[in-house]
């Protein structure tokens, strides 16, 4: 039967297939997120996100090795800190996990890439991020502490700050102040468009960060909101963002999308905790293909690459990274 066209044509080898393939991941593009513990020889598993533990530094920096060498460009650094306050000053002593973390990575890693995320919740008694005024968190005296934070972070050899808290005008506080420190090379991945998602719930175990009361769509964006998002992230990257996130990824495929139209920046997406825990619990359920190194983590990252990710922050990264030097894509 003759036929206009017969697109199965090239997907009858895998040659052709990989010839016509228009996405490619390759773990340059994965960033492997971390949670960090104070002691040594700490190694904690992390119930909702196998495979996921808690570390000590010691224990991070073999983990963190492993991932570079896999290829692995970055890493994104969680702190567990050893008291919470109701400002959170751990994120910015100097002996904070954060600092310590960074230190030790650079001295042994010299050329991975360290992003430090930015927030209080980890630190603050009440699990918001940053500081309460009548019940709120304040924007502008959590400003000061996002500030000071920066340059702590940046002191102890982060490349990239990553404020996540969704405060207004973080950019812009962090920019002047990682200037005035005299830190003009050390860049800025903010997460511009972070929604107010439930599928932060198993980081929030992980991290220990889970609001004490309420919770956070007063400073975290509307789910139902895009064009909102498209406004988040151009003042983002007028205030100086050196690259832009959305997170999560899987639900707001059309915001990256979007994002990658509206600016020239490298846009990361943030493939969440919930994201990999629910890939995981299917995977152990038979529910899903249930291979070691999961195919549909690799389906997963490619779809967000696919949508106009240059980077995806994932807890994939290492099996992902594994699989695709195993297989040629
Ligand atoms: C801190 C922060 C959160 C995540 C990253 N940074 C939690 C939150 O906002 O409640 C979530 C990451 C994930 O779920 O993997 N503000």
């Amino acid at each position: 039967m003759p036929l206009k066209s017969r697109p199965r044509r090239l997907r009858r080898l895998n040659g052709l297939r990989r010839m016509a393939r228009e996405t490619r991941l390759s773990p340059a593009h994965l960033v492997a997120p971390f949670f960090v513990t104070h002691g040594r020889g700490v190694r904690r598993p992390i119930a909702s996100m196998p495979g996921q533990d808690q570390v000590s530094v010691d224990e991070l920096l073999n983990d963190a090795e492993e991932a570079f060498a896999l290829g692995i460009p970055a890493v994104l650094l969680f702190g567990l800190p050893a008291r919470k306050d109701a400002a959170g000053s751990e994120a910015w002593a100097a002996a904070g996990i954060i600092q310590k973390a960074a230190r030790a990575l650079k001295a042994k890693l010299p050329d991975l890439v360290v992003i430090t995320d930015l927030c209080f919740c980890e630190y603050t008694s009440h699990g918001h991020c940053g500081v309460l005024k009548k019940g709120r968190v304040d924007n502008d005296a959590t400003l000061k502490n996002i500030a000071r934070t920066a340059v702590a972070q940046a002191r102890a050899g982060a490349d990239l700050i990553a404020p996540s808290g969704m405060m207004d005008g973080a950019v812009a506080v962090i920019r002047a102040a990682l200037d005035r420190a005299g830190f003009k090379d050390t860049g800025i991945l903010a997460y511009a468009a972070k929604y107010a998602s439930v599928f932060y719930g198993p980081f929030r175990d992980a991290a220990g960060s889970a609001p004490q009361f309420g919770d956070r769509r007063s400073y975290q964006m509307d789910p139902p909101n895009a064009r909102e998002a498209l406004r988040e992230i151009r003042t983002d990257v007028e205030e100086g963002a050196d690259i832009v996130m959305v997170k999560p990824a899987l639900a707001y495929l059309d915001v990256i999308s979007a994002a990658r139209q509206a600016v020239d920046v490298p846009i990361a997406a943030y493939n969440v905790s919930g994201e990999y825990a629910m890939v995981k619990a299917a995977e152990r359920l038979g529910w899903i293909d249930g291979a070691q190194q999961s195919r549909a983590a690799l389906e997963i990252l490619t779809a967000i690459k696919r949508a106009g990710a240059d980077l995806i922050i994932t807890y994939h990264a290492v099996e992902a990274a594994r699989r695709l030097r195993r297989d040629r894509s």
